[in-house]
This record gives C-alpha cells, sequence and structure tokens, in this order.
C-alpha cells in the first residue's frame, strides 16, 4: 500500500488523520530538517499542549535545546557496555528457561521484560513488575492512535498520570547510579518549576517510550530473523552485527511516522501546503524507497550506508538510539551464543495500532 502511494501519489491528502501523509524518503527528510517551517510544538500553531505532555517530545529547538542536551550528557555518561552485558546474560537466562520447553511467546517472555530490564538498568531504577508496567505503556502506546480514535484518548491520558506517579517516586526515591541520578540535579528544589517540569516529563518519556519502542523492535526483529533463514547465524560475525541491526530497524521498525504542522505556507513534492496543515512523515514507507535504498525491500544486513529514519531525523530524532542499539545486539549475541536453535512456531499476532508496529504475540520454539 505504502508502495503503491508512493508510486501515484507520494503526498497523499489522509482524510481519517487530517493530514499529508509523505512516502518519499526525501519528503520525509525535509520535513524533519526544517524545524522552522514544521513544528513539532502544537502551541506554535494555536493549540495547547497539557503540562503532563511538556518533554523534549514537544517542545522545539530553541526551547528544547537545553532539556534535550541535559539528557544526551547524561546518557553519554552511562555505561552501555554493562548495560549490554546484563541485557544479554538476562536474554540468556530466558532462554536457558524456555528451551525444549515448547512453543512459548516471544513478546512476553523476552521482548518485555529484556526492554523493561534496559530502560530501567540505563535510568538506573528497580524495574517495575513486567505486566503491570506493559498494560500501562499499552495504553499509552495505543493514545498514539487517538486523532484516528478518540476514544483511546482518556485511558492514555490516565495512564500516562499513572506512569507520573512513578517516576515522580523514582525521583524521590531512588539512590542508584544512572541517568536518573544524573539529571536530578536540575530538578532541585531552587531550579525553575518549567525546567523541573520538562526533566521529569522527558524521564517519563524516556522510560516509557524506550520501552515500548524497544518491545516492539524486539518482536519484529525476531520475527524478521525467523522468517529469513540462515540470517541469525550470519549475525555471529561483529560487523554484520553492528550493521544488522540497524537493518532490522529500517527493514521492520516499530515506529511507522510522526506529526508536523505546517507554521507558513509551503510545498512539498508539487502539492501546496497550507500554514495549521498537518503532515505526517512515514518512516516506514520512507525506510523502503528505491531513491534511497537499493533493494529497499530486501533484508541487507551489511547495508551500508544505511541512514533510515526508523530512529527519526533532526532534532526530535531518538535519543535512546544507542541504547536501543546496544539491547539489540544483547538479544542477537544471545540467540546465536545459546546452543539452542530458534525457530518459528504459527503465526504471529500483530497489534492493530497504526504510529506503532508490534505484535501482540509471537510464537517460537527452541529446538534443543
Ligand atoms: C529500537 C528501539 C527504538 C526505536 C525504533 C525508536 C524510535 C524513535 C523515533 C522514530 C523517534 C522520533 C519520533 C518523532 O520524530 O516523532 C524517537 C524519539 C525518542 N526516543 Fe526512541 N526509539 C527506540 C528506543 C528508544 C530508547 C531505548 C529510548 C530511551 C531509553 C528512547 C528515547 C527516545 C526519546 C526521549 C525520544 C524523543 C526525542 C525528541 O523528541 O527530542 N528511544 N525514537
Amino acid at each position: 500500500m505504502l508502495a503503491e502511494l508512493r508510486e501515484c501519489e507520494p503526498v497523499f491528502w489522509h482524510a481519517g488523520m487530517g493530514s499529508w501523509a509523505l512516502t518519499r524518503y526525501a519528503d520525509s527528510v525535509r520535513v524533519l530538517r526544517d524545524h522552522e517551517t514544521f513544528a513539532r510544538d502544537p502551541r506554535r500553531t494555536g493549540g495547547t499542549v497539557p503540562e503532563p505532555s511538556l518533554s523534549v517530545q514537544t517542545l522545539d529547538p530553541p526551547q528544547q535545546n537545553a532539556v534535550r542536551s541535559l539528557f544526551m550528557t547524561a546518557l553519554r555518561a552511562q555505561d552501555l557496555t554493562g548495560v549490554e552485558d546484563r541485557a544479554r546474560l538476562l536474554v540468556r537466562e530466558r532462554l536457558d528457561q524456555l528451551a525444549g520447553g515448547g512453543p512459548f511467546d516471544v513478546v512476553a517472555e523476552i521482548a518485555v521484560p529484556l526492554s523493561v530490564a534496559v530502560v530501567a538498568d540505563l535510568l538506573g531504577v528497580e524495574p517495575p513488575p513486567y505486566g503491570e508496567f506493559a498494560a500501562v505503556s499499552d495504553a499509552i502506546m495505543r493514545s498514539m492512535d487517538g486523532g484516528l480514535d478518540p476514544a483511546l484518548v482518556e485511558p492514555g491520558r490516565v495512564a500516562r498520570q499513572q506512569l507520573s506517579d512513578l517516576v515522580d517516586s523514582w525521583f524521590a526515591a531512588s539512590a542508584r547510579p544512572g541517568l536518573l541520578a544524573r539529571v536530578r540535579q536540575a530538578t532541585a528544589p531552587d531550579a525553575d518549576a518549567l525546567t523541573r517540569l520538562y526533566v521529569k516529563n522527558t524521564a517519563r518519556v524516556m522510560f516509557q517510550g524506550g520501552y515500548s519502542t524497544m518491545a516492539a523492535a524486539i518482536g519484529n526483529a525476531v520475527h524478521t530473523l525467523l522468517t529469513h533463514p540462515g540470517e541469525f547465524g550470519r549475525m555471529r560475525d561483529r560487523e554484520l552485527l553492528a550493521t544488522g541491526v540497524d537493518e532490522l530497524v529500517r527493514f521492520d521498525g516499530p515506529v511507522q511516522g510522526t506529526t508536523r504542522t505546517a507554521v507558513r505556507s509551503c510545498r512539498i513534492g508539487g502539492v501546496d501546503i497550507a500554514p495549521g496543515q498537518k503532515v505526517v512523515p512515514l518512516f516506514a514507507a520512507a525506510n523502503r524507497d528505491p531513491a534511497a535504498f537499493p533493494g529497499a525491500d530486501e533484508l541487507v544486513l551489511d547495508r551500508s550506508p544505511n541512514r533510515h529514519l526508523g530512529y527519526g531525523w533532526g532534532p526530535h530524532s531518538c535519543i535512546g538510539t544507542t541504547v536501543a542499539q546496544a539491547g539489540l545486539r544483547a538479544l542477537v549475541t544471545a540467540i546465536n551464543d545459546h546452543p539452542a536453535r530458534p525457530a518459528a512456531a504459527g503465526d504471529g499476532v500483530r497489534r492493530r495500532t497504526a504510529t506503532m508496529r508490534a505484535f501482540d504475540t509471537l510464537p517460537a520454539t527452541l529446538l534443543v
């Protein structure tokens, strides 16, 4: 469908979303790069943002700069090798328990625990109970489709509040080293109220956004590798592992697109965009654009260069890219190092969400 749109109507008015959908790589990059013309912050086009949503994700430069660089700097100071090693160990333990025991669900047994553990480790907090946290996170993830189904907005708001309470408790109590300890000084009582709000909300986005995209990416990656026989094993090669985890996100990444609003008239692909109109760069379509990626529909583990949009682009690109790459490497390495051989055990069930592409369940077995 996306390929057909890219061919026939690359700048397409989607009435359901009330937005221009972009399917060409070059158009998407242009929108994501030009934050002066295309706003993320709804307040720049006359909208409002509820306080709990004011974070690195909703602010645009220059207001965004301080909080974004605070988190980027704090992340760079973390021991990601340690995070990756502990993640690999966790997957190995899970595989030991699952091997030879018949079919299991990759999402519940591997993707969810691995993702919660990685983001909790990064932030330096006690991992919340997996099941409970997954339910709260799912409500938030589904509310990203609120533009298509307004009934999803309120449960998302409630879940966001629950998560905020959890994050507040971490700010008050967590004494472990990690990213949170680094950013906590910006929330000292003498810091200004807005900064404190941005930092806490951004910590929440890091935890929930990081968890949900990683869990979805892991499900998609395992599905891709199980349906491309031999490719798992090839990633024993360190170089292929490094390029391969990026290719997996290009090939079937979780985040399907994002929204920006034009602050002034402009033209994209010969189409006039009016001020106030929304544009939706579809990462999933851009990542399969043959003008940007030779053999775009093929999985090419050593693809290079590979400047895909699976982690976004420009001032709102993913802050957690290196963490996600470490988590994916840990997953693939643990599976490759294990004596049991992974195999598909039936069709997975795709989640019926638009913004995030994920599996609800993905059955697999480990043959001993
Ligand atoms: C494979 C896993 C991941 C994928 C595919 C992914 C993808 C993305 C994408 C596409 C965006 C940009 C969205 C937009 O422009 O609207 C984004 C933003 C973001 N990601 Fe990730 N992400 C992943 C993992 C993580 C992790 C593990 C963390 C944190 C620990 C994280 C933190 C963030 C944050 C804070 C933003 C907002 C940045 C901003 O708006 O300035 N992500 N991510």
